[in-house]
């Protein structure tokens, strides 16, 4: 069962953006130490290069860049934002929730904050939680962050997934926008569905110990907890998971794939996006793709393609766009929403 929601709309889009580490590792880094190839890297995955941050740079850090971007972008005081949301799965420490952090950094003095751990949905699952935090008058605008520094939990000698990540952060401001705001055809801008859904008994596909009591008796310092993956089994169900969200959103809200100006996808895999895209006859060409350059950011992969797409002008103002992910938990999340 998944959650679905159409709503009248009125939370809008107010602004993006996006930071990622400046050093980039191409494929061929990987040649001098496993037991791999840029070739096998290229046709399996589609990721050409990925950017790690320094190892004195933080998860909080990059969050703040990008969200101080979308701020910027959205005209809005730091005094003006109600809340801080970070989607992150790792975190700067694990207290206080980097989301603390980041509101600190900011000045964003009326806000409340918190973080969510959705693996890489983190991003639409904090979107919708934010929009809802708005409908319910908690809040009236929202900083909605997602960032994760993958490089502090992969197992650089693990083939099977030290060459699929990367880090990175990007940002978005969710705003309550008035009627007297909507478009003169009558049409607000902002979420018009969201779908969520969790098929926990998948649970173990894809796990980090690290830092957690499960860990306790097994982990040692020589065997700290990285990131494990089934890797065949996380594809089936990520095409699974991403194909029944974006039929969710697209029946509750009455669109057709022809109406979505552009579909903004998880970056996991180029092989997991066009089974999507063909699954649910919407073309390639019009999905937003940066995994070739950032491989998956988890949680950030989202945003950061949102923001390069906004900034772009690959869309515009009253462009649908959907937004659908999946990743660890098993969790998977769409959000259609009009710029
Ligand atoms: C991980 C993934 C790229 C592997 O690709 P695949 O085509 O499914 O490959 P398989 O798992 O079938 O493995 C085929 C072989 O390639 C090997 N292989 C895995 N990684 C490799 C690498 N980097 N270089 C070379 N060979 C590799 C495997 O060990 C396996 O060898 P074997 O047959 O001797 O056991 C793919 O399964 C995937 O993308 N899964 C989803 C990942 C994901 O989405 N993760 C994040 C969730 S949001």
């Amino acid at each position: 069962m998944s959650t679905s929601q159409s709503f009248i709309m009125s939370v809008s889009l107010a602004g993006t953006g996006h930071a990622v580490p400046e050093k980039s590792f191409p494929n061929t880094d990987f040649e001098k130490t496993l037991d791999t190839s840029d070739a096998w890297i290229v046709q399996r995955t589609g990721i050409r290069e990925r950017r790690f941050a320094e190892i004195h740079e933080t998860t909080s850090s990059y969050a703040a860049r990008a969200a101080k971007k979308a701020l910027d972008a959205s005209g809005l005081t730091p005094e003006q934002i109600g809340m801080v949301v970070v989607a992150t799965t790792t975190p700067d420490m694990r207290i206080p929730a980097t989301a603390n952090i980041v509101q600190n950094e900011l000045g964003l003095v009326n806000a409340y904050s918190y973080d969510i751990v959705a693996a890489c949905s983190g991003f639409v699952f904090a979107m919708v939680a934010a929009n809802a935090h708005i409908r319910s008058g908690l809040t009236s605008s929202a900083l909605v962050i997602a960032s994760d520094l993958y490089s502090s939990i992969l197992d650089f000698e693990d083939r099977n997934t030290a060459v699929l990540f990367g880090d990175g952060a990007g940002a978005a401001v969710l705003a309550k926008q008035e009627k007297s705001e909507w478009a003169p055809d009558g049409r607000p801008s902002g979420v018009v569905a969201v779908s969520l859904n969790t098929d926990a008994t998948r649970w173990d596909n894809l796990t980090c110990l690290g830092g957690g009591t499960a860990g306790r008796k097994t982990l040692s310092s020589a065997q700290p907890g990285f990131v494990r993956m089934d890797g065949r089994d996380v594809f089936k169900q990520a095409v699974q998971a991403c194909e029944a969200r974006i039929r969710d959103v697209l029946d509750a809200s009455g669109c057709k794939p022809e109406h979505i100006a552009c579909l903004i996808p998880h970056q996991a895999n180029i092989r997991i996006i066009e089974k999507v895209a063909q699954n649910v006859g919407y073309p390639l060409e019009r999905m937003a793709i940066n995994l070739d350059r950032y491989g998956n950011m988890a949680a950030a992969s989202i945003p950061v393609a949102l923001d390069e797409a906004v900034r772009n002008g690959r869309v515009g103002p009253g462009d649908l766009i959907l937004l659908v992910a999946a990743g660890a938990g098993f969790s998977s999340a769409a959000m259609l929403l009009r710029v």
